[in-house]
């Protein structure tokens, strides 16, 4: 095995799908690359779905697929929850951009508060826009400017810490600290003590390789952060699935402010930010706060009928605490056997996340650190998706897999012996 079967993989990928080539062809006149969402692609081209139904996809040349992806999880509930769907069905007959408030809006701001223990919240159309937000509320609370970044972090498109800040960030003063490195981001709070707006952090680098933080990390760090007068912002709008109240909540620390995003929205835009009452009043304009001083935060759609109403019958009535801790508790039963599997071969392959989110990756043990994540082998990581494309499986191109609710057990045993299988066929691979 060697560079020549990627090169035959990728062939044999685009061999087997001309209508997902075909629409790229076309796409790449008029969308840059053929596409508006950079995580979807890789080489050759990416597969084009036409149709889902519970945790199965159709792509347009015909092939079915597990989705194992779980759309980077926002696709919690699988494709064909009909609670939602007939919500949201009903709210759009009735009235669909009424240019005034729902009550909606109040109704999944409650069960938001409630569920993940926050003062107040306020809605936005995205994760990063919430990201973005919830900086806002800091630096106008603190009268600061610095913000507190993790290496291998994602917040957004425009606050994208993957090797360091990108170059075409959001033009805040970033402070780049190192994940799972307790003294070094001390140090670094300490050193920056009267600038420090806020820190803001993944309880589990998600888009970074799923590589979590310790109980012990994220408990010294809040504390040190807390201390200088920084607001602790906690992204969790990927990990809000883990446990009855999200993942920081398991490792026993609570932030100041916490964004949410993906599933919420049951498929629908979301995001939002919420937290203490005292920060998040910045936001009060109402005749009875009587404040001198308002953040405005208008947004067409941050109240839109369509996501407020999936919203409420998400955490309602299908993703209830129960049913997250349930489903955080099936995500490390599967993410265990997928270690067994790979266990069973010399293939440097591993797996690491929590609960139902994981990734795979190509290396002999699963990263501690984002540096670890950036030793992985590229051409092996890009041969087992390829692999598991071509048993039926669908997960992320860098190997992220996310369970949705829909998973049957039969399913999984299956996507067990395609990896078994995938692993097993690479066995003679070198490099
Ligand atoms: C941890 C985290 N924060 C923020 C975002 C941005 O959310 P959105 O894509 O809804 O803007 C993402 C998206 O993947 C994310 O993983």
């Amino acid at each position: 095995m060697s560079a020549d079967d990627l090169s035959k993989a990728r062939s044999d990928f685009a061999d087997r799908n001309p209508q997902s080539r075909k629409y790229f062809d076309e796409a790449r006149k008029y969308l840059p690359g053929g596409h508006t969402r950079t995580v979807l692609t890789h080489a050759p081209f990416p597969l084009v779905f036409v149709s889902g139904e519970a945790s199965t996809l159709k792509d347009s040349d015909g092939h079915t697929y597990i989705d194992m992806l779980g759309d980077y999880t926002a696709g919690l509930l699988g494709h064909s929850e009909h609670r939602v769907i007939d919500a949201v069905t009903a709210v759009l007959k009735t009235n669909v951009s009424v240019g005034g408030i729902h009550p909606a809006e109040a109704r999944l701001a409650k069960l938001m508060c409630e569920r993940f223990a926050l003062d107040r919240v306020r809605f936005t159309n995205s994760g990063t826009e919430a990201n973005l937000m919830a900086i806002t509320t800091a630096m106008q609370a603190t009268g600061r400017k610095k913000i507190m970044v993790f290496h291998g972090g994602y917040h957004g498109g425009i606050l994208y810490f993957a090797s360091g800040a990108a170059p075409w960030n959001a033009p805040y003063e970033f402070v780049v600290a190192p994940y799972n490195q307790a003294g070094e981001t001390i140090k670094l709070i300490n050193e920056n003590a009267e600038s420090l707006a806020a820190l803001i952090i993944e309880p589990m680098l998600g888009s970074g390789g799923c590589v979590p933080t310790s109980a012990e990390f994220a408990q010294q760090v809040f504390a040190a952060a807390k201390k200088v007068g920084a607001v602790v912002i906690a992204d969790e709008v990927m990990t809000s699935r883990h446990g009855p109240r999200g993942m920081f909540d398991l490792l026993g620390v609570k932030a100041d402010i916490t964004t949410f995003g993906k599933y919420i929205g049951g498929g629908f835009s979301f995001g939002a930010f919420g937290g203490r009452a005292d920060l998040l009043d910045q936001f009060d304009t109402s005749p009875e706060a009587n404040r001198e001083r308002t953040i405005s935060h208008a947004g067409t759609f941050n109240n839109n009928i369509s996501s407020m109403s999936a919203g409420c019958v998400v955490l309602g009535e299908v993703f209830t605490a129960d049913v997250a801790v349930a489903h955080t508790a099936r995500g490390e039963e599967f993410r265990k056997s997928v270690s067994t599997v790979l266990a069973r071969h010399k293939l440097p392959v591993s797996v690491s996340g929590f609960g139902s989110m994981m990734s795979l990756h190509a290396l002999a043990h699963a990263p501690k650190t984002p540096l670890d994540v950036a030793k992985r082998d590229d051409k092996l990581q890009e041969l087992v998706f390829f692999g598991l494309l071509e048993r039926g499986v669908y997960t992320a191109a860098r190997g992220m897999i996310n369970l949705s609710l829909s998973l049957t057990d039969d399913q999984l045993a299956k996507v067990l012996d395609a990896l078994d299988d995938t692993v097993k066929t690479l066995a003679n691979y070198r490099g």
